[in-house]
C-alpha cells in the first residue's frame, strides 16, 4: 500500500478538523470536502459540495489513493438518509468503481451497539450484533457499517471502520456534567429533575456537577474518548494494511464512573455534587483488546485528564465551537 493522496469528508466537523493537520504533518496530501461550515486548514485542496449530490462521489473521489468519511447528520429525520446512507453508499461504489482507492475508512461509532440504552451482559466488542438505540443517528450507524461490510464481502473494498465512542474535545466534558448551559449529550439533568433541592440549582442559575446513578444509587458507568485518542487511531489506521477488511473500537483507556468524574470535577471548580436518578441508563464497557493489539492502538487520556484539559481551556477564555448538534 502506498498512500500519497487522501480525500477527507466532514473536514470542517470536530474529527476532521483535529485529522487534518496531523495528516499534513505526516506527509499526506488532502482533498476536503466542505459543506456549508469552512474548513479550517490551509494547504489542503477544497472541494465544495453536498453529499447527498448524486454527482459528487466520483469527482471527489477521482485521483485519490484514500477516504477518509467522517461527514454526516446526526439526529435529522429529513436528512439522514440522504446524507448518511446515500451520501455513504455513493463514496462506497465510487470507489469501488474507480479501482484506485487503496483504503477507505469509515468513521463508525458505539452508538451502533446501543450503549447505555441497552443492557450489556459483557463489554462491548467489534462482535457484539449491531443494536441502535432509537432514532435516526445510530440507525444510520448501522446502515453505513452494513454497506461497508457488504462492500468487503461483495467487492473486497479495503475498507477500515472505526467506531468512535462519544468524542471529548475543548470543554465538552464540563458542558455534559455541570448544571449550568450549555448542555452536551444525555442526559439533559433539568429533564431529571425531580426534587426541590435539584430543582434550586436551576431556578436560581447555581452551578453543580451531576452524578448519574440507577435507581439502586450505584453510580453510572460510562465509556468516551478524547479527541487525542481518536486522532491517533486514525494515524495507526491510515496506511496498514493489517487494518483492512475490519472494525475497530475506539474508546478511552477504560470507563468511567459518575462519581469519580462528580468528585474530581467538584473539586477542581469547587462546586457541588447533585445526584441524579436516571432509570433507563445501563453501564457499559467498550473492549479494545482488538484495536490494542491489531492497531497497536494505546489510549492515554482518561477522563482526569480530560477534565484537566477542559478546565484548562475555560481558564484560558477559549469559545466552545459551535456544535450543530449538542451531542
Ligand atoms: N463526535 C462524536 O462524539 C462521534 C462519536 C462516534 C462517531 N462519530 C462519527 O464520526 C464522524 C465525524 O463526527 P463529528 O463529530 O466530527 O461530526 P460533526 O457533526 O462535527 O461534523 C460533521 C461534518 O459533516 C459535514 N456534512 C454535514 N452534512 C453534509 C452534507 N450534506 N454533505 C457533505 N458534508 C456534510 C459537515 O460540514 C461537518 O464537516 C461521523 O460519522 C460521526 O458519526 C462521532
Amino acid at each position: 500500500m502506498k498512500i500519497k493522496n487522501i480525500a477527507v469528508t466532514g473536514a470542517s466537523g470536530k474529527i476532521g478538523h483535529n485529522i487534518i493537520p496531523e495528516l499534513l504533518k505526516a506527509g499526506y496530501s488532502i482533498r476536503a470536502l466542505e459543506h456549508e461550515e469552512p474548513v479550517r486548514a490551509e494547504n489542503v485542496e477544497i472541494m465544495k459540495g453536498d453529499l447527498s449530490d448524486e454527482t459528487l462521489p466520483e469527482r471527489f473521489v477521482a485521483d485519490m489513493d484514500a477516504v477518509i468519511h467522517l461527514a454526516n447528520v446526526k439526529e435529522n429525520r429529513e436528512t439522514f438518509m440522504n446524507v448518511n446512507v446515500r451520501g455513504t453508499f455513493g463514496l462506497l461504489d465510487a470507489c469501488r468503481n474507480c479501482g484506485h482507492i487503496q483504503q477507505y475508512i469509515q468513521a463508525g461509532s458505539d452508538a451502533r451497539a446501543g450503549i447505555y440504552y441497552y443492557p450489556h451482559p459483557y463489554p462491548i466488542d467489534e462482535n457484539y450484533p449491531h443494536s441502535a438505540y432509537p432514532g435516526y443517528y445510530a440507525f444510520s450507524k448501522v446502515l453505513e457499517e452494513t454497506m461497508c461490510e457488504q462492500f468487503i464481502i461483495q467487492s473486497k473494498l479495503p475498507i477500515t471502520t472505526l467506531r468512535f465512542s462519544w468524542v471529548y474535545a475543548e470543554d465538552d466534558v464540563l458542558a455534559h456534567a455541570t448544571l449550568k448551559k450549555p448542555d452536551f449529550g444525555v442526559p439533559v439533568w433539568e429533564e431529571l429533575v425531580v426534587k426541590p433541592e435539584q430543582k434550586e440549582f436551576f431556578e436560581k442559575g447555581l452551578d453543580g456537577v451531576a452524578k448519574l446513578v440507577h435507581p439502586d444509587g450505584r453510580p453510572g458507568l460510562r465509556h468516551v474518548v478524547s479527541i487525542h485518542d481518536v486522532v491517533e487511531s486514525v494515524m495507526l489506521a491510515v496506511e496498514n494494511k493489517s487494518a483492512l477488511f475490519q472494525a475497530f473500537n475506539v474508546a478511552g483507556p477504560s470507563p468511567f464512573s459518575y462519581d469519580k468524574l462528580a468528585g474530581y470535577i467538584s473539586e477542581k471548580l469547587d462546586i457541588p455534587i447533585v445526584e441524579f436518578e436516571y432509570d433507563v441508563f445501563h453501564d457499559f464497557h467498550i473492549d479494545l483488546n482488538k484495536s490494542r493489539s491489531i492497531l497497536g492502538y494505546n489510549p492515554k487520556y482518561n477522563i482526569f485528564d480530560i477534565i484537566d484539559e477542559a478546565v484548562e481551556f475555560r481558564r484560558s477564555g477559549n469559545k466552545r465551537t459551535f456544535l450543530k448538534y449538542p451531542g
